[in-house]
């Protein structure tokens, strides 16, 4: 990448805007799963609704290149960060000057979160394969497989974790993309903020939910 993309504040700028993509795909996917707790219908019909027109296309190719350039522009800015802190300091960086723990460990929050990803896909988009029919339509039967899934208890430690560090990397993430906009400054720079852990809050929260649900209540 080369001109303004290609510069640190480009860099950062498109690290931002595509992981926002990512937040805005993660809270309706998290505002739709809480269908779940109506009723395995109302869940099966809304996943049917989203995946049988042509808009999951457009959506999952938005996602994959927002997913690519995020990824990339993140491990090019942590390299150039590296090499241009290394371990040149004898005294680490400490008081103000220190990043927070959640900024350090952006890296590997990300990392596990693609793990993550990649691993739920297997799960439940190229999972088991069960059908239903929910008001004379046959469909697959994903809350069947939701359910299944979260019977046990290591994939349902394994999705609390996860979904901490997840909640950990949009807090931190979303906040400091609000900063690279230039909102993070002035009167409203606490509002902003507040805004992107009360919402990283509710998107962590929303998703935990619906695994203890399964594992402790629904069966
Ligand atoms: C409790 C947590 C979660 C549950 C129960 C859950 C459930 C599901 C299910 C059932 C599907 C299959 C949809 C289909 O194939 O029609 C799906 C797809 C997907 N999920 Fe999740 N999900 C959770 C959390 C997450 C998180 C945290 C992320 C991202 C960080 C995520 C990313 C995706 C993606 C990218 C797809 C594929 C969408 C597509 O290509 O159509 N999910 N999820």
């Amino acid at each position: 990448m080369s001109g303004f993309l290609g510069s640190t504040v480009g860099k950062k700028y498109l690290m931002g805007i595509t992981g926002l993509i990512w937040a805005g795909f993660v809270l309706a996917h998290m505002a739709g799963n809480l269908l779940i707790f109506v009723s395995h219908d109302a869940y099966n019909a809304y996943g049917h609704a989203i995946t049988s027109g042509n808009i999951i296309y457009v959506a999952e190719t938005v996602l994959v290149l927002a997913l690519i350039v995020h990824v990339y522009t993140a491990f090019s800015l942590t390299a150039a960060n590296r090499a241009s802190k290394g371990s040149k300091y004898a005294v680490a960086a400490s008081g103000k000057k220190k990043a927070t723990l959640a900024s350090r460990t952006m890296a590997i929050q990300g990392s596990l979160i693609l793990v993550f990803v990649i691993l739920h896909l297997i799960t439940f988009k190229y999972g088991a394969h069960y059908e239903t029919t929910v008001n004379g339509v046959v469909m697959r039967d994903l809350a069947r497989l939701m359910e299944e899934v979260f019977q046990s208890p290591g994939y349902v430690a394994w999705y609390v974790v996860a979904l901490i560090i997840l909640g950990y990397h949009l807090s931190h993430g979303v906040g400091s993309t609000f900063q690279s906009l230039g909102l993070m400054e002035g009167t409203y720079r606490n509002t902003w903020k507040k805004l992107s852990y009360a919402y990283a809050f509710v998107v962590a929260l929303g998703f935990i939910a619906q695994p203890l649900y399964l594992f402790l209540i629904a069966h």
